[in-house]
């Protein structure tokens, strides 16, 4: 059963403790309802594209209490600092180059050097963010392929029973998501459109390309060229590996690689998705400095989140 919690203090700090025990907790913002995890942890990430039955990995939108902390894990350029004092707390999300330093799980950014970061302008929010200190990975919180839900009945339409709590935060001022900005790129692209309009944007931003805009290459999350894939090649489903591959193991691992990177000893499919980047990533590093020629991948189950690993492993294989 989803718990309702009310706004009183006593109930967000109740919500802010279930976020840092690593359970799901959905919570309005002035643009809609968001199901949020602590985005410093990789199983409660993993968590949020189980509860939406999300079949791919998706990047996540992290969500701060105010820009010094959305800033401490990513670079902000001065435009990206500007558009902060003009819009911020409210519903812009900018993209902007990860912080080696971030704690947050790169599943939450599917693996990208990007991350997506907004300050929430709702009370709600402000003092969920507030209470827990961490920066709070939240999709919208509504099963994948749905609409994005602006009350309590339409969360719990989609996701009762599948998340630990949601906050009854009452309604949600903007009622669309927030506009999406890249601003990790030579010019400023408008990924999605939503609560801050494109003309206040451009009053701020003169050099606003729309995606998609003549001579600005798309780039949008379902595009492979955001999306990170290994510079080793990779082989998928392997029952054997060379000498001269690195291992992706899930399970028992297959004999014979001079180094591997475990996903899931006990085969647990979420703890695979909470890992895979920090793998592929650290296999591909490790792989280059041995003079390896490969990354190998055991196989994964194709059910649950088994479904999205096998997705972003196909496309990182195929790249
Ligand atoms: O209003 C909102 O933005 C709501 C509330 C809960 O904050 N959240 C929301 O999240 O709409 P979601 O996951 O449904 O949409 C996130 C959008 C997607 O279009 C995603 O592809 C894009 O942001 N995005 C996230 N990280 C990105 C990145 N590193 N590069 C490009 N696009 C990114
Ligand atoms: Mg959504």
């Amino acid at each position: 059963m989803t718990e309702i919690l009310g706004r009183t203090d006593r109930d967000i700090l109740r919500a802010a403790g279930m976020l840092r025990a690593g359970e799901l907790v959905a919570f309005g913002t002035e643009t809609v309802y968001g199901l949020g995890a602590d985005a410093t942890n990789g199983l409660a990430v993993a968590a949020v594209f189980e509860a939406k039955g999300r079949p791919r990995f998706n990047p996540l939108i992290c969500h701060y209490e105010s820009a010094e902390a959305a800033f401490a894990d990513v670079l902000a350029s001065p435009l990206a600092e500007r558009l902060a004092d003009t819009f911020w707390p409210g519903p812009l999300t900018v993209v902007l180059p990860r912080r080696d330093s971030s704690a947050v799980s790169l599943l939450a950014g599917a693996g990208l050097k990007t991350l997506a970061v907004r300050v929430p302008a709702h009370q709600v929010a402000q003092k969920l963010l507030a209470a827990l200190g961490r920066p709070v990975a939240a999709p919208s919180a509504n099963l994948s392929g749905r609409i994005s839900p602006t009350s309590v009945a339409h969360v719990l339409a989609g996701l009762d029973g599948r998340i630990a709590a949601v906050i009854d935060s009452g309604e949600c001022r903007v009622g669309v998501e927030s506009t999406v900005v890249d601003l990790s790129g030579p010019v400023p692209i408008l990924l999605r459109p939503g609560g801050v309009s494109f003309e206040s944007l451009q009053s701020s931003v003169a050099s606003l390309q729309r995606r998609g805009d003549d001579g600005v290459a798309i780039k949008s999350p379902g595009m492979m060229a955001a999306h990170y894939a290994p510079g080793l090649p990779l082989r998928i489903n392997v029952t054997e590996v060379r000498r001269d591959e690195a291992l992706l193991a899930f399970g028992a691992p297959l004999a014979g690689a001079r180094v591997m990177f475990q996903l899931s000893a006990a085969e647990t499919l979420n703890e695979a998705a909470a890992k895979l980047f920090e793998g592929l990533h650290w296999l591909d590093e490790q792989g280059v400095a041995l003079g390896l020629m490969g990354i190998a991948a055991m196989p994964v189950p194709e059910h649950g989140l088994g479904l999205a690993i096998n997705d972003r492993l196909r496309r990182a294989a195929a790249a």
